[in-house]
Formats: structure tokens, C-alpha cells, sequence
């Protein structure tokens, strides 16, 4: 497989042993303009270990490395080892491999044989899928496509909040202020409305907190009054969730949310109090964790109802004896970093070895116009409301643009949810981020719907040419645009990995703004379809080649690559 930067690690870790082709490989840098050569190796950063200054470590290693496949040059920049690439062959190489790989390409086979659990989406029941569940759903989604797309075995589970004390206040609200053809009606909507109403109320009157506890003991002991109308609750929250994710086009290979671990949870407490790991405080039972600088992670509470970290715990042991996994994510709001810190503490005093392999991944808060969003407050944007109206809006813009086309709803619909999912995982996640109709459906600029055209242009120009000759002479792409282009494509690999690595998504996300853009750049410059058939079979190559890696990175955000826009 062509790797030029895998060689030139491995020609510099002959000149110095002292540190691995992985250790280089990690330290090569990709130069800011093309003066400064293809790849550089800032030597500054070896000066330490090898006590020499960088100025003599590249000079010196500029006289000792020669004739590496792939490489004209090489030059000793100010402490900067610069390697010049050997144009047509760099070219020639990179199109080879992507024509050649084309749906696998960015792929390795690293995750064979190995199972991840991915936790995410996790909305809670009778609670509106808002856009903070968005980020998890989406995140989530796209790490599974990135396991998956290296080799991975993925277990996607949604680890519904349909268990708790808001169920209570939830039939409390019901019963006092609610019927049942207004909760048929409006769904989820009611629902909420019940909700928030609860909590006005309960400011002024306490007594409905009371009530909520005694309808959430009463669930707890098997009452079935309490829990058909919980029964009834998931199912018109379900119901509402899944039109959620069949627009994001989002699946689950497990449902078992918080309640399914109801008959699971004795077994732990039992567990937890044989292992001498249980105490006693102010009625509760609790996990001391004061030792490693964290408040107690509480178990049991006074009153007998057990918590959100208790069924963490069962969860995650029975996600290790049925999946036995490799690594076991769970992606929410950075705002839960201390409870998951917490009860992997709890695991790891338990003596499960694969404590190690539980990792959160946390994401930056969403707020609305700069305030937090509260479900108490009725403060939400309803997802469901902010993709129809991204697709309805795209749907205008096709009109205007496009009236003819043929499948417009369904273009709309991709493009329109495409751009909500793109401007969410364009930023960092960790970053809070601050939710926009005018950023979110954009369609201009750093945005799903531009790297979706820019896709669809390619198909459209290899629409136009039906000839299928892959053969191409690499030395009449070595323009600026050109090079650049493949420069950009060749890097597509290395960036999965980084994203998988740092289970970041949006590594993807900006790698594809910046192809898009260079192939537009090249688009602009080099008319494609010319009369001189050379020029024009190397030129394709090279549309084929960014067609294949635009779709292949789209696929990882969880976006279709749709042929026209
Ligand atoms: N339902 C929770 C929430 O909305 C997220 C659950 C995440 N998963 C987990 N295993 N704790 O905040």
C-alpha cells in the first residue's frame, strides 16, 4: 500500500535508532506552503533525546538519508528536515490507490475481531428529543461508522432514561391536569406541557413532590396502575423518537434502556456489599470514593430507589458478559464527566480488569440564544421541528435553483437533515456551542449542503464521460491546483485514524470542507472534459478519485452522498 510518509519515517529511523518509524511517523508534518517541501520533520522536537541542536540534527540528516522511493529532494531548513516529493509519481501513486480501494479507501483492518459498545443518542422517555440529544446522537453515530469502517464489530445501544422519580411527577401531572385524548393528540408535546406544568406548580405547592416520590415507589414495587401508564408514556415517546431517527437515519442493535436493568440491580448491591465496598450514610448506601478525590458515588438511596450510577453499573456488567467488549463508549454532555468517572472508579474497586476499557466521551453544552436548555423550563428546541424546517427550507432553495429535478422531496430531505448533523459535528466537541437557525442551515460556505454539491459535481461531470479508461499519464497533473488536490486526497487515511483515535468526528467534517474546496479550486482552473484525451483520462482520474474519497468521509459523518443536488 503507498504510504510516502510511512517511508520517509521508516529512512529517518535508520539515521536514528534511538527513536521508533511510529515516534517519526507521529512528528512529521504536512508544510504550510509548498516552498517548505511536501512533508517536514521539525527536528526541534528530537533535540532533547538526542542532545544536539535542531539546525545540526537536520543538516546532518540531510548528508546522511538519500535515495528514497518517492523523493526528489531534501532540504535543511532552520531546524526543519523538508522533503520534496517526487511530483508525478506522488500522483501517480495516490490515484492508483483510491481507483483501486475506491469504498474501502481510508480503511485499515485494525479492528478485526474486536467488538465496541457504543452508548448514545439515550433521550429520556416522556422528555422531547431536544438538540442536546442531538449531539450525542450524531457523535455516537459517527464513531460507530468509523469503528465499523476499520473493522470493528459495533453494538450500538440506546440507553433510554425511562426509569426515575420524573415519571412519578409525569402521572402526577396527568392525573391532576391532563386526559387521554389530549396526550393521543399532541404526543410528546403534551407530555411536556404536563411536565413543565408540574414544576410551576410543585414551586408553590411541595406536596406534589411528594406525591411524584410516592408514584415513583409505587412503579418501583410492580403497582400496575403506575406502571401501564408508564407503558403507555415509552410508547408514544418511542413512537415520536423513531421519526427521529429515521430521518438521521440513525439505528440501534439494542433498546434496553435504564429499566431494563430493574431485575439486574440486586445481584450488584449484593456483589458491591460482599466486596466490602458499601457504607452507610444518613440512611443511604453509598461507595466511598474520597481516596481518589471524588464525592461518593451513591447507590441506594433512603428510601430504598436505586440510581442513575447503579444502573450504569449493572449495564456495564452486562454488556461485558453478553458483548464481550473490546472498549465500551458512552457519549453524552460533558456536564456527566464526574458520574462516569465515578462509577468506573466503582468498577475498578469491584477487581473487573476492564475498568480500563470503559471511556466517556464528553461533548460541549448546546444552548439556545446563550441560555442553557432546560426540559423543567419548557426552554427546548424540539429536533423533529428543527429538521423539517431544514428541510422544507432546502426544499425552497431547490425550487428557486433546480425546479426540474427529478426526486426533490428526497434531495431535500438529505441535504436539508445533512446540513443539521454537518454544522454539529463541525466544531470540536468538546466546544459549546451555541445552537443557530441561521448557522445550522447555511448553505453556503464551511456546510454539509457545499461538500454535498461538490460531490454531486463530481458525479456529474464522470456522468458525461462514459469512458471507463482508468489508464492515466500522471505528469500532466502536476499543476498547483492539481498537486494540491492529491496532496489533500493522499491524506484522507491518516485521517480516519486521527479520528478514531481521538473520537472526534470533526476531524472528518473539516478534512471534507478543505477537499471540497480543493477540488473546487482545481474545477475553477481545469476544464476537465477537453478535446485532447490525454488530458482529459488524467484529469477524470482525478474527479473519480475526489468522488470516491467525498463519499467515503460523508458516509463516516453519518450523510449520504447523493449523485445530484
Ligand atoms: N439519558 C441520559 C441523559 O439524557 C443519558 C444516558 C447516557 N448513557 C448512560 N449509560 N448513562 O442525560
Amino acid at each position: 500500500m503507498f504510504d510516502v510518509k510511512d517511508t520517509i519515517a521508516q529512512a529517518i529511523h535508520k539515521q536514528l535508532p534511538e527513536l521508533s518509524r511510529e515516534q517519526i511517523y507521529d512528528m512529521l508534518e504536512y508544510p504550510p506552503n509548498p516552498e517548505m517541501g511536501d512533508i517536514a520533520l521539525p527536528c526541534f522536537k528530537m533535540s532533547k533525546t538526542l542532545r544536539k541542536p535542531p539546525v545540526q540534527i537536520a543538516h546532518e540528516l540531510a548528508s546522511n538519508i538519500s535515495n528514497v522511493e518517492f523523493i526528489d529532494k531534501l532540504e535543511p531548513v532552520s531546524g526543519y528536515l523538508n522533503f520534496f516529493f517526487n511530483k508525478s509519481l506522488f500522483v501517480e501513486q495516490t490515484l492508483k490507490r483510491i481507483l483501486e480501494e475506491q469504498e474501502r479507501y481510508g480503511s485499515q483492518p485494525i479492528g478485526q475481531g474486536k467488538t465496541i459498545v457504543i452508548d448514545y443518542s439515550a433521550p429520556n422517555i416522556a422528555k422531547p428529543f431536544h438538540v442536546g440529544h442531538l449531539r450525542s446522537t450524531v457523535i455516537g453515530n459517527s464513531l460507530r461508522k468509523i469503528f465499523e469502517f476499520m473493522g470493528y464489530r459495533c453494538i450500538g445501544i440506546n440507553h433510554l432514561g425511562d426509569w426515575g422519580t420524573q415519571f412519578g411527577k409525569l402521572i402526577v401531572a396527568y392525573k391532576l391536569w391532563g386526559n387521554k385524548d389530549e396526550v393521543e393528540a399532541h404526543g410528546i408535546k403534551e407530555l411536556l406541557r404536563l411536565y413543565v406544568k408540574f414544576h410551576e406548580e410543585a414551586e408553590n405547592d411541595p406536596k406534589l413532590e411528594d406525591e411524584a416520590r410516592d408514584w415513583f415507589a409505587r412503579m418501583e414495587k410492580g403497582d400496575s396502575e403506575a406502571l401501564e401508564l408508564w407503558q403507555w408514556f415509552k410508547d408514544i415517546s418511542l413512537k415520536e423518537f423513531q421519526k427521529v431517527y429515521d430521518l438521521l437515519d440513525v439505528h440501534f442493535d439494542s433498546y434496553a434502556g435504564e429499566s431494563f436493568y430493574n431485575d439486574k440491580m440486586d445481584a450488584v448491591i449484593e456483589e458491591l456489599r460482599k466486596k466490602n465496598l458499601l457504607k452507610e450514610s444518613e440512611g443511604a448506601l453509598i461507595v466511598d470514593l474520597e481516596k481518589y478525590g471524588m464525592p461518593p458515588c451513591m447507590i441506594l438511596k433512603k428510601d430504598g430507589s436505586s440510581l442513575y450510577a447503579t444502573r450504569d453499573i449493572a449495564a456495564a456488567i452486562y454488556r461485558k458478559k453478553v458483548y464481550d467488549f473490546h472498549k465500551c463508549i458512552y457519549v453524552t454532555g460533558a456536564a456527566q464527566s464526574l458520574h462516569f468517572q465515578q462509577w468506573f472508579k466503582v468498577i475498578e474497586l469491584m477487581g473487573y480488569e476492564w475498568a480500563k476499557d470503559l471511556v466517556h466521551v464528553p461533548f460541549g453544552l448546546v444552548s439556545l440564544g446563550g441560555e442553557k436548555l432546560s426540559t423543567r423550563k419548557g426552554k427546548v428546541v424540539l429536533l423533529e421541528d428543527i429538521l423539517s424546517e431544514a428541510i422544507k427550507k432546502t426544499l425552497e432553495i431547490i425550487e428557486s435553483k433546480n425546479p426540474d429535478m427529478e426526486n426533490k422531496e428526497e434531495v431535500a430531505r438529505y441535504v436539508g437533515v445533512g446540513a443539521v448533523i454537518f454544522s454539529d459535528l463541525y466544531s470540536n466537541r468538546i466546544k459549546d456551542v451555541s445552537f443557530s437557525w441561521d448557522e445550522a442551515l447555511n448553505f453556503d460556505g464551511e456546510t454539509g449542503p457545499y461538500v454535498q454539491y461538490t460531490h454531486a459535481r463530481c458525479c456529474s461531470v464522470i456522468r458525461k464521460a462514459p469512458e471507463h479508461d482508468n489508464c492515466f499519464n500522471p505528469a500532466l497533473l502536476v499543476t498547483k491546483e492539481e498537486y494540491q488536490l492529491c496532496k489533500t486526497l493522499y491524506q484522507f487515511p491518516e485521517k480516519v485514524m486521527i479520528a478514531l483515535n481521538q473520537l472526534e468526528p470533526s476531524v472528518i467534517t473539516r478534512y471534507l470542507v478543505d477537499l471540497a474546496q480543493d477540488f473546487n479550486r482545481f474545477y475553477h482552473e481545469h476544464p476537465i472534459l477537453v478535446e485532447d484525451q490525454q488530458l482529459r483520462t488524467a484529469r477524470l482520474a482525478l474527479v473519480k478519485a475526489t468522488r470516491i474519497t467525498l463519499a467515503n468521509g460523508l458516509k463516516l459523518i453519518g450523510l449520504k452522498p447523493l449523485e445530484r443536488v
